[in-house]
């Protein structure tokens, strides 16, 4: 009995040799709402590169700020990394994240900047990426499909059962995308332009890359998402290609913000800074094939990813499309005049 006490203890002691450094920096959680490959890339690799044990759990933006609602001022992470920028500024006014300022913000692009200070430095800026039509080049030729061009497009009859798009609710994705609509067309036309369109969607999904992906597998010919994620399906292969609205687009600021009440702050903040190193933005496209903008000024534009300089995007007003209460009427009116429709 003693021999095997004395066996434990010294096994236990030994492991703790083995693994000092996570012993001993502590554990980070972590809600991650970009492509799970991704969320698993920074993970491992922050564990890796500072002894810090991460537990990491990926969900969808408007998903993420639900669950950031729900825990209030008990919350069960430290960082939410990633996600439509909208709801990360929700989330800062509604002091659910709290103000931090790094030193590495010096190396950030200015539209991610322009993010910390418009969220009182509670939310900051790690990639960008826009809106716009992926589609199954195969299918669409051999439905004899022309592929869309414009926002307009998408309400003709060739479409019909064509398109898929995500449901606000859970999806960032499909908020950006309502947030466009509304202003390039104003919004009573842009919620006539979405019930008049509602015949030609197949289904809104709950993730927002759940409609390319469905493009990828011809499952559906024409998916309303952000461009990068179309791009990634075609370098996996996938016959897919995307179009920018000729009327103009809108973006994302994908953001990450540091969570109040965080249990982990010391963690938080390390986990923070290194986010928005160079090699850590290089993660998203040489571990997860994510083609987004990234907001270090030093991290390249990955191969053939979509330029944002070159398309023709709108002024999308950040302030007044993040706030809290705009964001929750707009999904609102979006469940009973579009959600609710009979299919
Ligand atoms: O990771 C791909 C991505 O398109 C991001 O660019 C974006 O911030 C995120 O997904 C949004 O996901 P969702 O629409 O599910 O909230």
């Amino acid at each position: 009995m003693r021999t095997k006490i004395v066996a434990a203890t010294l096994a236990g002691a030994l492991a703790g040799l083995a693994a000092p450094e996570a012993a001993a920096q502590g554990t980070l959680n972590l809600y991650c709402s970009v492509q799970v490959e991704w969320c698993q890339a920074i993970a491992t690799n922050f564990q890796r590169d500072s002894g810090i044990r991460v537990n990491m759990t990926q969900r969808g933006s408007g998903e993420t700020l639900a669950a950031i609602r729900a825990e209030g001022q008990n919350p069960r992470a430290d960082v939410w990394f990633g996600g439509t920028g909208d709801p990360h500024l929700a989330a800062a006014e509604e002091n659910l994240s709290q103000a931090y300022e790094s030193a590495n913000n010096a190396l950030l692009h200015p539209w991610a900047l322009t993010q910390w200070r418009q969220s009182n430095q509670r939310a900051i800026g790690v990639y960008a990426g826009a809106v716009g039509f992926g589609f199954n080049t195969e299918l669409l030729a051999r439905k004899g499909i022309e592929p869309p061009r414009c926002w307009a497009d998408l309400t003709q009859a060739r479409f019909r059962g064509e398109i898929q798009m995500a449901n606000p609710n859970s999806s960032g994705t499909a908020y950006v995308i309502i947030a466009t609509l509304v202003q390039l067309m104003g919004e009573d036309p842009a919620f006539a332009f979405m019930r008049q369109m509602h015949p030609n969607v197949n289904s809104y999904t709950r993730s927002g890359t759940a409609p390319i992906k469905a493009v990828a597998r011809g499952e559906t010919g024409v998916s309303l998402s952000f461009v990068h994620d179309a791009v990634t399906e075609r370098n996996a292969g996938f016959p897919v290609s995307y179009a920018t609205p000729c009327e103009g687009t809108g973006y994302e600021i994908g953001s990450m913000s540091i969570l109040r009440g965080a249990r982990n702050l010391t963690q938080a903040r390390r986990f923070y800074d290194w986010a928005l190193t160079e090699p850590a933005q290089r993660l998203g496209f040489e571990a997860g094939g994510q083609l987004q903008q990234p907001s270090n000024r030093s991290a390249p534009l990955p191969p053939n990813a979509p330029d944002l300089s070159a398309m023709r995007l709108i002024e999308y007003d950040f302030a007044r499309y993040g706030r809290a209460a705009e964001r929750r009427r707009l999904i609102e009116r979006w469940d009973r005049e579009v959600g609710a429709l009979p299919r």
